[in-house]
């Protein structure tokens, strides 16, 4: 779990206001210092510095002596502060099992009304500059702490889901707090994973949902075997964050890397020859 439940049930008020206080905070400072914690959350100082050794216990936060003394979110924090708005939203009731976990995510099911989908965004420190350089939604600024490009990039994908269904077979949007988006389960499993009696109609399906997204104006532009989703009956396409729109300069280039991507695979796999110039211009129409 990315934190157990009974720590966000049993958090108390003042540990969730020193959590708030440092995502407000950390805007500005990269570490915060204590001092402009006290200021913040009006607390004693001795009352401050045991909620923040609860808080260190709990994972949540993080102290650090270099480059100064200060405190930052670490993930868990963060998690915290998502799941306990979603709690209180009624979004969410109860976290279940990790049922996925990629380079920037970690996918949970969860309990809301039915069978939900918690996607944590996590565009760590790591792979910062590579996703500025691939995404288009980053600031040129030197201090874009790891919480805010992460809740970028769920905003990013709940913004697709949105334009995008139900007229693309995606996951249905449900919620978005912070760096969490919340969707619909999926009842299927990942292409890699299925061997398909009909391949030649699923690689159509697919190429379909990936003219209508063109037709709504969006490229996925991480398109692969690995982020299409099927069952016997139907296919999804998911893992949105990184789309672009159709007006992108290099909206076609990236495009035909999409698709080129879906059709190696079915050639790989199961023998397909489909022309790359012909199906592009099936999704462009
Ligand atoms: N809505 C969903 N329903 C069921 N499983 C999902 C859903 N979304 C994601 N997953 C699972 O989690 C994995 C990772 O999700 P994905 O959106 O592709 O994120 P990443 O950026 O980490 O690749 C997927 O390959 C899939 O197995
Ligand atoms: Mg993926």
């Amino acid at each position: 779990m990315p934190v157990p439940a009974e720590y966000v049930r049993s958090l108390h008020a003042y540990e969730l206001n020193v959590l708030l206080a440092l995502e407000r905070l950390m805007r500005r400072y990269r570490w915060v210092p204590l001092e402009m914690l006290r200021s913040a959350t009006n607390l004693s100082e001795s009352e401050l510095t045991y909620r923040l050794g609860r808080l260190i216990d709990m994972d949540m936060v993080r102290y650090e002596k270099v480059p100064y003394e200060g405190y930052a979110l670490v993930f868990n924090g963060y998690d915290t502060l998502a799941l306990h708005t979603l709690t209180r939203r009624g979004t969410v009731q109860a976290l279940g099992s990790r049922i996925g976990v990629g380079k920037e995510s970690e996918v949970y099911e969860a309990m809301g009304l039915g069978v939900v989908v918690l996607k944590f965004h996590r565009v760590g420190q790591r792979s910062f500059q590579a996703a500025r350089i691939k995404r288009g939604y980053m600031p040129e600024t030197r201090h874009w702490p790891w919480i805010f490009a992460s809740a970028s990039s769920a905003k990013m994908e709940y913004d697709a889901l949105k334009r995008l269904h139900p007229a693309v077979s995606v996951p249905l949007p449900i919620d978005r707090n912070r760096h969490v988006v919340v969707m619909s389960f999926i009842p299927g499993v990942n292409l890699t994973r299925a061997v398909l009696e009909e391949p030649q109609e699923v690689l159509e399906e697919i190429l379909q949902n990936v003219a209508g997204a063109y037709r709504l104006g969006v490229v996925h532009a991480d398109l692969s075997e690995f982020n299409v989703m099927v069952d016997e009956a139907q296919c999804w396409l998911i893992d949105w964050p990184q789309w672009i729109e159709t007006t992108h300069p290099n909206a076609r280039e990236i495009l035909r890397r999409d698709v080129e991507n879906v059709l190696r695979y079915f050639r790989r796999k199961y023998g397909i020859e489909y022309p790359l110039d012909e199906a592009v211009a099936r999704v462009i129409g």
